[in-house]
């Protein structure tokens, strides 16, 4: 579970210090100011998710701070704090933007449960809109992948990475990675260490979608008691990832495609022009060129968009990929459920190979982790993956015969059938009665068969 940051903002010593401890205990990670200045201070190189602030103070008054707090970042969340008789005050907070109040003296419980709301509410938000960004840089993201398409496509991202591109398209079906290879851009330019926000077009309704990329002003509609920034002035100076394009309305459509022309726009509601420099990562599962052909996506914002277009392959394009890939999952799960398992038995490689991964790899990834949660100890073997896995592949490709094609110069039936019972033993990691069921013989012929081959003694 992530540890929110919440900051206490008051004058008295000893107020500070009951609340430091109190939310300490309940796993919370404080902060702590005794004046406003070391409050906006604090805001800006912490960013804390909570601020509780004094309304009374010396210096800076609480509302003043609020004030400024809000307008550093609109979505950090302020409870007031206010002695007795402070109601109108604390009804001006929330006017200002303040998302609740509290009387001193308070209740620790009591406080502990609004503070817990008021995250799960923000949370929520977020979650609703699709919403996901991420202030610090965590570090360029690993991405796997040695054969000769992925390659191509690294060398590309390494490219645009360093290069001023503005605008960059990604394209591939569900679960390839283009959500990775955005933020992989991110990190390894100059950006790095400027916002990378992403928001899922899909998710948000298009009334909502516009006033979530630029922000709304004061009075622009009922609900806006507060200015809002954005997230292309959030993102300021950084990356702004719009997963999903292909799901964006046609009227918003023409709103970005204005945007993308000088990025500048105005807040919904709002006449000041605002500049701001940002790099645009869209994506998509879709086909975007025969949506342009549909007209349900313009013509000219899909020139624009994709003015570095990558294109991520399939799973099943990149089959050389799948072994490493999975074992690369096995490493990190590793880590995350503390086991020690050493890899893929011969006959599970076999089976991921050849596996036609419709949801790719974040399919992978997951069968990977339900295969070391089911149990595997030392090495994940067949008996861990899926059944649709295995009897996907053991079912012949379309147009090929179920049966042995002899070839044209012969064989030697002997031959074959050794091979064939070596073969379903490696598939079944040894298992006789399996191996015996794949060429649909009785455990005792196939024993039989084992031990004139010299497979069993
Ligand atoms: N090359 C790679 N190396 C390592 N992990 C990868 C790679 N590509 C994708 N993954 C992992 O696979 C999962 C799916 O990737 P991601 O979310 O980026 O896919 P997506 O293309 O955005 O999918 P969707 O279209 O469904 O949103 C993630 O957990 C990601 O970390
Ligand atoms: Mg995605």
């Amino acid at each position: 579970m992530r540890k929110a940051k919440i900051m206490v903002v008051d004058d008295e010593h000893l107020i500070r210090w009951s609340l430091e401890q109190n939310l300490m205990k309940q796993g919370y990670e404080v902060l702590t100011a005794g004046n406003g200045e070391d409050a906006l201070k604090l805001v800006r190189e912490e960013q804390p998710e909570l601020v509780l602030l004094d309304i009374h103070m010396p210096g800076i008054s609480g509302l003043e701070v609020l004030e400024k707090v809000k307008e550093f970042d609109d979505e950090i969340i302020v409870i007031m704090v206010t002695a007795h008789g402070g109601l109108e005050t604390a009804v001006n907070a929330m006017r200002m933007g303040a998302y609740d109040y509290i009387n001193k003296p308070f209740n620790l419980d009591e406080m502990g449960i609004v503070i817990k709301k008021a995250l799960e509410n923000f949370d929520l938000r977020r979650e609703v809109a699709g919403l996901r960004s991420e202030h610090k840089k965590v570090g360029s993201p690993t991405i796997v992948g040695k054969g000769k398409l992925m390659q191509h496509v690294l060398s590309m991202m390494e490219r645009v990475a360093k290069s001023e591109a503005s605008t960059v398209l990604v394209q591939g079906e569900s679960g390839t990675g283009k959500e990775l290879v955005a933020k992989w851009i991110h990190y390894e330019s100059s950006r790095a260490d400027k916002p990378f926000v992403a928001i899922n077009c899909a998710a948000v309704p298009s009334t909502l979608l516009e006033s979530e990329l630029f922000g709304y002003d004061k009075g622009a509609f009922t609900d806006a008691k507060a200015m809002k920034k954005g997230l292309f002035e959030l993102a300021d100076g950084g990356t702004v990832f719009l997963d999903e394009i292909g799901d964006m309305e046609l009227g918003m459509q023409a709103k970005l495609l204005r945007f993308l022309e000088d990025r500048t726009f105005r807040r919904v509601g709002g006449s000041k022009v605002i500049s701001v420099d940002v790099r645009i990562i869209s994506a998509t599962n879709k086909d975007l060129l025969k949506a342009v052909e549909e007209k349900s996506f313009r013509n000219d914002l899909y020139y624009r968009l994709q003015v570095i277009p990558i294109f991520l392959p399939p799973l099943r394009e990149r089959k050389e990929d799948i072994v490493i890939l999975a074992n690369h999952f096995i490493e990190s799960f590793n880590k995350e459920f503390n086991k020690k398992i050493k890899g893929l038995s011969a006959g599970a490689e076999q089976m991921l190979t050849d596996y036609s991964w419709p949801g790719n790899i974040r399919e992978l990834k997951n069968v990977i982790e339900r295969a070391i949660i089911l149990g595997g100890e030392d090495t994940l073997m067949l008996e861990h993956l899926p059944l649709e896995i295995v009897a996907q592949s053991a079912a012949p490709a379309p147009g090929q015969s179920t049966v042995f094609q002899l070839p044209p110069e012969g064989v030697d039936i002997e031959e074959v059938e050794k091979e064939l019972i070596r073969q379903a033993l490696e598939v079944s990691d040894g298992n006789q009665s399996k191996a015996a069921k794949k060429l649909s013989l009785g455990i005792d012929a196939f024993r039989y068969r084992m031990k004139k081959f010299g497979y069993l003694k």
